[in-house]
């Protein structure tokens, strides 16, 4: 017995709501909820089923995994990410911004899945196969054992995958992949999750691993990898600025390891490019003797990867002055100007406040607070900062600065690259060798430790020369 019945889910988060809503009551998104037929037929009982289960349960020591190591991708920053490679019969999911360079990734991905030995099949949705024999070409990424289809259909991707019988699938995009015998259109909630159901059962049943591709926009206006994510094993984002050649590549899921890691690559004219030293990239370009600056060892993963905090003043006569933050977040920056004005007595009164993180990176750790602190000081009071200087240090409504996690790699880093003298909270442990700390209980005693408000010649920073 079947009966149908119509249910509203959100193509965001997932919820589902028995009435239609103009807005999810479970996230929030507005003309995200989107109607959905579902037909529940009666469950069965053991009785009732003709057949045993094709699976036996086993003591957990005799379970056979021999079979299941990972794949190496042959690109080593993808491989850090995964702790290894593509563990086979798992469901990789890579989502990011349209145009952020995910089809550019995974080619390479197959290209090395293929030189590795293995067959890769690539599965197009969005491009032509000659678009992408074109990329590929010019990615240096053609291989006998890398195939390529287009294909939106999912019964006939599944036909292709039983076909080519492939080590390693890319499905570039699931938002493309539909089902026809389904009444909702492609890139629906109800055609994405099934369209990943039967991957996913795909990936469990042959052992194959397969990775899919999913978009997001900003303002989530194709179906949500987020109803994804409980359905994969691992998760992992590509984020960057479209206007910088920096990539990120890490997890936020990953059932066969860490989550911790994070690749980076540059785009370049021949696709993506592996980056080594993150750090001298982000600081090649700086400017010396200028007022707002200084650069905060920043921890990504397990990664160091120092920064360059600036800020910069304007007067205003505006009653509400800008407030302007780029790659730092605007509510912190906002915070700390409250911190700084009413525990160090700074006034940003008539000013408009630019405040970035250089390089197109997102600085989301509290650890950065102090170095943007003493960037907004710096700015304030055209002060310029010494150059080898670096601070790190949550700040908090008191004042107060409260220690960060990694102080020592991340010193390590700064010092690796000639910035030696760092500011960091008094409770701190203790520095690596090398470096010169300078300890400070609280922001006030930290600018002061950096030159502030002291007459010219009797810094602490100067005596420890
Ligand atoms: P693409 O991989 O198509 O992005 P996505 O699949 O995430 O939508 O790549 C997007 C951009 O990357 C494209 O606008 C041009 C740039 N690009 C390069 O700079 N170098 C290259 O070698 C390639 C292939 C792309
Ligand atoms: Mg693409």
């Amino acid at each position: 017995m079947s009966r149908t019945r119509t249910l509203f889910r959100c193509r965001d988060c997932g919820h589902a709501e028995t009435k239609w809503a103009g807005r999810c009551p479970a996230c929030g998104a507005w003309s995200t909820i989107e109607e959905e037929v579902v037909t529940a037929t009666g469950g069965s009982s053991v009785d009732e089923r003709a057949s045993a289960p094709a699976d036996v349960a086993l003591p957990i020591d005799q379970i056979d995994f021999a079979e299941w190591v990972a794949v190496p991708t042959g690109l080593d920053e993808v491989d850090r990410v995964l702790g290894g490679g593509l563990v086979p019969g798992s469901v990789t999911l890579v989502h990011g911004e349209p145009g952020i360079g995910k089809s550019t990734l995974l080619l390479q991905i197959v290209r090395g899945v293929a030189a590795g030995g293995r067959r890769a099949l690539y599965l197009t949705a969005e491009e032509s196969k000659q678009q992408v024999r074109l990329r590929a070409e010019r990615l240096g990424t053609l291989h006998p054992e890398l195939w390529l289809a287009s294909e939106t259909d999912v019964v006939n991707v599944l036909h292709h995958i039983a076909q080519v019988k492939p080590d390693v699938v890319v499905v570039d995009s699931i938002q493309t992949i539909s089902d026809p015998a389904l009444s909702s259109a492609p890139g629906t909630v109800v055609q994405v999750r099934e369209s990943a159901n039967r991957l996913v059962q795909v990936a469990k049943s042959t052992g194959i691993a397969i990775i899919l591709v999913g978009h997001v926009t900003k303002d989530g206006a194709l179906a949500g990898p987020r109803v994804l994510e409980h359905l994969v094993d691992t998760v992992l984002g590509f984020e960057g600025d479209r206007h910088h050649a920096m990539r990120m590549l890490r997890a936020t899921k990953h059932r066969f390891g860490s989550t911790d890691e994070t690749g980076v690559f540059a785009m370049s004219e021949g696709g993506l490019v592996t980056v080594t030293d993150p750090s001298s990239i982000f600081l090649a370009d700086r400017a010396q003797g200028v007022s707002g600056s200084i650069v905060a060892p920043t921890i990504d993963g397990h990664r160091p990867i120092l920064v360059e905090i600036q800020a910069l003043m304007v007067d205003t006569t505006m009653a509400v002055p800008r407030r302007s933050a780029e790659g730092v977040d605007p509510g912190r920056l906002g915070f700390l100007l409250a911190v700084l004005e009413k525990r160090a007595g700074i006034s940003f009164d008539r000013r408009e406040v630019y405040a970035l993180a250089v390089g197109g990176v997102q600085v989301r750790e509290p650890g950065a607070d102090l170095a943007l602190c003493l960037a907004l000081a710096s700015a304030r009071q055209n002060v310029v900062l010494p150059p080898d200087l670096v601070a790190c240090g949550e700040v908090g409504l008191g004042g107060e600065l409260r220690r960060v996690t990694h102080l020592e790699r991340r010193l390590t880093e700064a010092a690796r690259l000639g910035l030696r003298r760092a500011i960091i909270p008094a409770n701190a442990p203790p520095s690596p060798p090398g470096v010169h700390e300078l300890r400070a209980a609280d922001v006030g005693e930290a600018l002061r430790l950096a030159g502030f408000g002291r007459p010219r010649g009797g810094t602490d920073l100067e005596s420890a020369e």
